[in-house]
């Protein structure tokens, strides 16, 4: 939900920005721009569409400072003049998050004859820091800042100053040094080419670099320590190494995935750090809780706790659990799941839980990230940088993590167990990636008006996830359903032109979900059928367009393998659509608004 950065002391400021806003090209692509210090002026660029329609005019500005943005519209369609930077006097500013009280002051400015150029919230800072300016930049950024209410990451350039401010309030910023240079960006990837060390500023911090020195302090102007510490190794993103797309790249390193989450999960004695706080609290119950992808890993998790450990689970997605008044208290175990460890209703709900009084235990990929910040304990997971925006390896590696969770909670011989069970589930996944062939699924999705994903138990999450993947990457519509819902209204949706695609991995419930795909035979409905060896009852496969067998899953882990297919063809369907997997339409990695 747009990256922004910073740089200073660098010898060419336009291509500086111009690859950092490439690697921050997830977090929004519908517009893009930069503002370079030149000879006392400010020099803007900007355009609509991706980084790459920057490149000429980018090449154009010389100068040693600047800032650079790409967007994901929230205020203001996409266009060259909703896009960032907004330059106005003295000032250029990019903004990561909304200004919730912008009307106000738009009104406010407005009256005293300003006259804005852009339907965005974030051009009210431009012009506030140029009624705040009275030759002092740091003295203009403080009273600017302090009018704001909402969530802000921004990185601001001043004519009269050869540096830049970077502002935390809500959304990230990394700021980083190396080669005598200095950087701001929204994420540690974005830096790992160009900064030698980084800090994560906290909320409430600005910094302001300039002349070779980063200097921090409070909204209030009281200066800070700054710490920084080498870039981890584990940021730095690999680039495609051969493969076409992201995508596909991410879904063959999930057998990595999950074998390193798995020694995350020993190196970082979390089931120590997890029973103790099991014994100091003595949970009563468990919520879950995620957006998207990650809320499909967190109901998984739910089905498999109340199983295992006998007390009530549930799974909810961040933005419905904050609104309404749920039982959480001081016995409570709160799960919130992130890939990103920034999704703003993730974190918000994870704050919520806090403050009434629940333990908060983090699953996120980003050690850094806001989440990690508000949870009692951090449980990670260890998918390697993730690029595509729809979210694979780390699904996997999120269902690895919490089900070590749920089996630490039962006891040491749970985990135990679920721990070699994860050993087998990593070769697994590996010949689940290499023996399926998704080309027929795809073309019988790609030529359906709808697919419905079915399953029942732990077969359901799985069966929304694949739907979601579908829906993000190919645009292909269709729903995720509970086999047995379906014919309490949907199956009115069953006719020769949709697909309906069964997942069965549980014995018990398979008998069950081959009766709803009796039901779609029944209505002339075609049928895919993803299933475990001996999990499909007779006469099921051999009527289906596509069957595939899984390799032998069951239980807590086999959303790990059973999702491998589904993603698979989706990622097929895509590309045979002629879409991009890796930038879906309207759609941005990390989602850092409420
Ligand atoms: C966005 C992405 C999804 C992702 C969701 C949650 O909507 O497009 O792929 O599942 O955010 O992200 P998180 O980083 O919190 O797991």
């Amino acid at each position: 939900m747009c990256g922004i950065i910073g740089c200073t002391g660098v010898k060419n400021a336009s291509a500086v920005l111009y690859k950092g806003l490439l690697d921050l090209e997830y977090r929004g692509y519908d517009s893009a721009g930069m503002a370079v210090l030149c000879d006392g002026g400010i020099v803007t660029v900007k355009k609509k569409g991706r980084v790459c329609a920057l490149s000429a005019a980018a090449e154009e500005l010389r100068g040693t400072s600047g800032i650079g943005h790409t967007r994901w519209a929230t205020h203001g369609i996409p266009s060259d003049e909703n896009a960032h930077p907004h330059t106005a006097g003295k000032f250029s500013v990019v903004h990561n998050g909304i200004i919730e009280n912008y009307a106000e002051l738009k009104e406010e400015l407005v009256s005293q004859g300003c006259s804005f150029s852009s339907h965005t919230d974030s051009e009210v800072v431009v012009h506030l820091l140029n009624r705040c300016y009275s030759g002092d930049f740091k003295d203009a950024v403080l009273h600017t800042v302090r009018r704001l209410r909402g969530s802000f990451a921004l990185c601001i350039l001043c004519a009269d100053s050869d540096g830049f401010a970077a502002v935390k309030y809500r959304n990230p910023i990394i700021v980083g040094k190396g080669g005598g240079a200095l950087f701001a960006a929204s994420d540690m990837p974005a830096l790992s080419g160009l900064a030698e060390s980084v800090a994560v500023l906290k909320d409430g911090q600005i910094a302001f670099a300039s002349h070779g020195e980063m200097d921090l302090c409070d909204f209030s102007g009281e200066a800070q320590a700054l710490t920084f510490s080498p870039v981890p190794a584990a940021v730095r993103a690999a680039g495609l190494c051969g493969f076409p797309h992201y995508m596909i790249k991410e879904i063959n390193e999930i057998p990595a995935a999950v074998k390193n989450t798995v020694h995350a999960f020993l190196e970082e004695r979390c089931f120590e750090r997890v029973t103790r706080a099991a014994k100091k609290r003595g949970f009563g119950n468990i919520f879950l809780c995620g957006c998207g992808t990650a809320y499909h890993a967190a109901l998984a998790a739910a089905y498999s706790a109340e199983e295992l450990l006998g007390i009530p689970a549930r799974a909810e997605t961040a933005g419905e659990f904050r609104g309404r008044k749920s039982a959480v208290g001081r016995s409570t175990l709160f799960v919130a799941v992130s890939q990103s460890g920034e999704t703003a209703d993730t974190v918000e709900a994870a704050r919520t839980a806090k403050q009434r009084g629940a333990y908060v235990l983090a699953v996120t990929n980003v050690p850094y990230s806001a989440l990690t910040s508000v949870a009692d304990c951090v449980v990670p997971v260890r998918a390697g940088t993730e690029v595509c925006v729809a979210a694979t390896k780390s699904y996997c590696g999120q269902v690895a993590a919490l089900s070590l969770v749920v089996s630490a909670l039962k006891g040491r011989a749970e985990c135990r167990r679920t721990l070699s069970e994860l050993q087998e589930v990593c070769s697994k996944c590996a010949s689940a990636i290499s023996g399926f062939s998704a080309e027929a699924a795809a073309r019988a999705c790609a030529s359906s008006s709808g697919v419905y994903f079915i399953g029942r138990g732990i077969d359901y999450p799985v069966a929304l996830e694949g739907s979601l993947k579908l829906k993000e990457v190919s645009y292909v519509p269709g729903e995720g359903y509970p086999s047995g819902e379906l014919k309490h209204g949907t199956l009115a949706l069953i006719d020769g032109g949709t697909l309906a695609v069964a997942v069965m991995t549980d014995i018990r419930s398979g008998e069950k979900t081959a009766s709803a795909v009796e039901q779609i035979y029944s209505r002339g409905g075609r049928v895919a059928v993803i299933c475990s060896p001996g999990c499909a009852p007779r006469g099921i496969a051999e009527r289906a367009e596509f069957y595939a067998e899984l390799p032998e899953c069951g239980g807590m882990l086999s959303p790990i393998i059973s999702v491998i297919p589904l993603q698979l063809i989706a990622y097929r369907t895509a590309v045979m659509l002629g879409r991009d997997p890796d930038k879906p339409r309207n759609l941005a990695k990390s989602v850092t608004v409420e």
